[in-house]
């Protein structure tokens, strides 16, 4: 009797939890990863942030605020990779910056790599 009760019960607390949990760790950072970023950027994002993320996609001229160069602009959501990430969860009210739940979990983490990535390269760039 009590088996038979407590497995159905862990079954859908199992099942319950997928929704509601809140991310696990995040996922390791591997080269794989941040390619998928990058090509999820091309997809998802481009068309506002442009191809780099300067903010020059063929979307940006018309919209107010207009996307920042993720590359270079200071990010007022924070420009940690579990910052962007939350960024990715929650969007941006009042802009055009929605909120991209919709992309499974680890694919806002190749995205979060992948921009906090081209930070990185610009700072690369200007230390030449
Ligand atoms: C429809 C246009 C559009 C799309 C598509 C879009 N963004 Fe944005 N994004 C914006 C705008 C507009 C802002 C707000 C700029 C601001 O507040 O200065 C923004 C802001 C951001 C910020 C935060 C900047 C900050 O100050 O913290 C990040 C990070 C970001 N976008 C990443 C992405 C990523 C990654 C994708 C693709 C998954 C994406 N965006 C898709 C328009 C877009």
């Amino acid at each position: 009797m009590r088996i038979t009760l407590t497995m159905p019960l862990a079954a859908a607390a199992a099942l319950l939890a997928v929704p509601v949990a809140r991310g696990g760790d995040p996922p390791k950072k591997t080269p794989e990863l941040v390619q998928k970023g990058k090509a999820s950027f091309e997809v998802n994002c481009a068309s506002c942030h442009g191809p780099a993320g300067a903010g020059d996609g063929a979307a940006a001229a018309a919209l107010d605020p207009k996307p920042r160069n993720l590359a270079t602009a200071p990010l007022k959501g924070g420009a940690k990779p579990a910052q962007i990430f939350d960024t990715l969860g929650k969007g941006i009210p009042g802009t055009a910056m929605i909120a991209f739940t919709h992309l499974p979990e680890v694919e806002r983490w190749a995205l979060a790599y992948h921009v906090a990535g081209l930070r990185d390269g610009a700072k690369a760039g200007k230390k030449k």
